[in-house]
């Protein structure tokens, strides 16, 4: 009788910043560090499919879980505000599973940080700061996909991203970004009445007040570590 070989995932988060991959164990656990590039400058599929190649040189893996700044459905994404137009509409899963010869699932980056972080009890809303704005919704651990709040109105005419990502973080500074995301947590926690709300992404480490008791900020590797979740039915 042969042994059943346990499978190693390549988990894949792509980034407006960076891109960053890490093989997984069967049990979701890390097997390798968490390797990074600079997201392309222009993000064209065929540049980010050419940087992800790169990640994978001297690395083994059965399968690949990525995710992606944008709506994705059925392995296509339909959205990517902060990559390129060429990617709407863009099969990246059927595309990178004949690049790399495993098959490939793909899921919305926020989607996948929550999977990652959440406990699997109630109402859980994660909310990504990076240089988009992420967000996802379980309840119960179960996954309600694509929720977009992040262009959805937040104040004064301009949509949470554009209150708190990336780029205005850099241009209003820390305190007013902080103030901002205060009242932002305030006005979902009496839209969603979340049981637990995760924070996660670059901009985590910028937060500099105190976050009520059932706000957690969950670490960077989260959105790695949560791919290993959508291999698991
Ligand atoms: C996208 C989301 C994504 C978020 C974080 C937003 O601009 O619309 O789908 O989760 O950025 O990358």
């Amino acid at each position: 009788m042969g042994e059943i070989k346990p499978l190693h995932t390549l988990a894949v988060d792509i980034g407006g910043s960076g891109i960053k991959v890490m093989v997984l164990d069967d049990q979701g656990n890390p097997l390798t560090e968490r390797d990074r590039v600079e997201t392309p400058a222009i993000p064209t599929p065929d540049a980010v499919l050419h940087a992800i190649q790169g990640l994978t040189a001297g690395k083994t893996f059965d399968r690949v879980s990525v995710g992606f700044p944008g709506v994705v459905r059925k392995g296509i994404t339909e959205t990517a505000v902060n990559l390129h137009p060429d990617w709407v509409g863009f099969d990246l899963g059927a595309i990178l599973e004949q690049q790399l010869g495993k098959p490939v699932r793909v899921a919305n980056d926020a989607d996948i940080q929550g999977l990652g972080a959440i406990s699997g009890d109630g109402v859980e809303l994660v909310l990504t700061l990076g240089t988009g704005i992420g967000s996802a919704m379980f309840l119960n651990g179960k996954l309600i996909p694509n929720l977009e709040l992040g262009h959805h109105p937040f104040r004064k005419g301009e949509t949470y991203e554009q209150q708190l990502g990336r780029a205005t973080l850099d241009a209003v500074g820390k305190k007013r970004w902080n103030r901002r995301l205060e009242r932002a947590i305030d006005l979902l926690e009496r839209i969603f009445n979340y049981d637990h709300l995760y924070l996660g992404g670059g901009n985590t480490k910028r937060i500099d007040f105190v976050l009520p008791p059932n706000v957690k900020i969950t670490p960077n590797v989260t959105g790695l570590l949560g791919g290993i979740a959508l291999w698991q039915d």
